[in-house]
């Protein structure tokens, strides 16, 4: 993991909810007590004797292997309910449907296969789910269609390999997407459809391979976008386009050859990382960090952002390469390229000469090597 990505887990540890209450099993007592926290690692069985007032539950690192169906009853005022660190490996159908007011449900770190079709009722106001780490290894958009409070869906670390395209329909207060560690190799060009409010999207850690041209343009409010450590090769140039409010790409560890600067211009102000990649240090790279140098675009772990190409100039830092010997190796071609983004008319953009992505052709003023 990065900076980025440790200055992003600082920020999201500071918003976890805070985990004080009184233990349990609860034992009857006159004082006003509404969290209650049970840590026995030989507890195998749910508590029960909750009072109807209680408002978060924290059962973790215990042995539960299952939760019978009754087990979450006469709870109306429960807002969150944390199970991670358990045996879990189904859930009763109705286990959650009784549960008018809660809005966090963790199952962290269990062994979860799958999960009962519409986990909780129609109306629920659930706006954290976190199935992280688990074995899940498909999502069901049954299990999330009503969940239209929903602003933080976490299904990383699960074995996921492909999502159905109309998975996360309905999602429409959705803000924070994590899909990392799974297998996933593609996405479907719609997945993203019904998520108008995404502003996080976290594909870590995943195998894909491609993405298809127009992914991201369902999600224009995406704000950080997560794609490091896949086998992504190329991308389409106008991936990012109509992402007006993108702050932070991390596009590190993948086999990418170069990129281009087409981000949406207006109000442009971006965290990038493009470390671990085999760049081809070329006259486009140098354009490309000309048009980084004119912009508010900020390039994390530049000490390993490295040329991969050409030969004489094979594990360089791009930015040394685009000080000097790009410079001179280029000054025989238009210093500042233009991008195929914004392509004077007349000039075919790479898209419109029929390429299939985006891969430059060795540009005109290349070094004879
Ligand atoms: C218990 O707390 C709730 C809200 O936290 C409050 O409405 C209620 O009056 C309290 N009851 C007693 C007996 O203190
Ligand atoms: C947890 O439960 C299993 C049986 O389900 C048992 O074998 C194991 O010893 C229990 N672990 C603890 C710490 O009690
Ligand atoms: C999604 O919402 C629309 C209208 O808000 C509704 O017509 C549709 O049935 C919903 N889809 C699902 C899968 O719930
Ligand atoms: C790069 O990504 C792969 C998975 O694609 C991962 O196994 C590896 O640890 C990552 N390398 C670094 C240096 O982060
Ligand atoms: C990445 O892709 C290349 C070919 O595109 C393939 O040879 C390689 O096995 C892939 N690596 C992984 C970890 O999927
Ligand atoms: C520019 O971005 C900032 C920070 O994201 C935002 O507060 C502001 O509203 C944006 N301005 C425009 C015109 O989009």
């Amino acid at each position: 993991m990065g900076r980025l990505g440790i200055a992003l887990l600082a920020a999201l540890m500071s918003s976890l909810p805070c985990w004080l209450g009184a233990p349990c099993p609860p034992v009857p007592t006159s004082s006003n007590i509404t969290q209650f926290v049970c840590t026995s690692p030989s507890l195998s069985s749910f508590p029960t004797g909750f009072p109807e007032e209680t408002l978060m539950i924290s059962v973790e690192f215990t042995n539960l292997s299952s939760i019978g169906p009754d087990a979450l009853q006469k709870l109306p005022n429960l807002r969150e309910l944390h199970l991670s660190k358990n045996q879990l490996r189904s859930l009763p159908g109705s286990l959650f449907r009784d549960l008018p007011a809660l809005r966090v449900l963790d199952l962290t770190n269990n062994l979860l296969e799958g999960l009962p079709p519409e986990i909780v009722d129609s109306h629920s106001p659930l706006q954290h789910l976190v199935l992280n780490g688990n074995r899940l290894g498909a999502l069901e958009p049954a299990w999330f269609q009503t969940l239209r409070e929903l602003e933080w869906l976490d299904v990383s670390n699960n074995r996921l390999q492909a999502l159905p395209p109309n998975c996360f329909q309905n999602l429409s207060s959705l803000k924070s997407l994590d899909l990392s560690h799974n297998h996933l190799g593609r996405l479907a060009p719609e997945l993203l459809a019904g998520l108008p409010s995404l502003e996080r999207l976290n594909l870590e850690g995943n195998q894909l391979h491609s993405i298809v041209e127009h992914t991201f343009d369902l999600v224009p409010h995406l704000r950080y976008l997560f794609l490091q450590h896949n086998n992504l090769s190329s991308l389409p140039a106008q991936l990012f386009g109509k992402l007006g409010q993108l702050a932070l790409l991390d596009l590190s560890n993948n086999t990418l050859t170069s990129l281009a600067p087409c981000f949406s211009e207006q109000n442009l102000t971006l965290e990038l990382d493009l470390s671990r990649n085999p760049w081809a240090c070329d006259c486009t790279m140098l354009a490309f960090m000309r048009w980084v140098a004119g912009r508010s675009v900020g390039l994390y772990t530049l000490q390993h952002t490295l040329c991969g190409t050409p030969e004489n100039l094979k594990g360089r830092t791009v930015a040394a390469a685009a000080k000097d010997a790009l410079v001179a190796s280029c000054s025989a071609a238009p210093t500042e390229r233009p991008s195929p983004c914004s392509l004077p008319r007349g000039h075919a953009s790479p898209a419109e000469r029929g390429w299939p992505r985006w891969q430059h052709p060795a540009p005109s003023g290349q070094p004879a090597s």
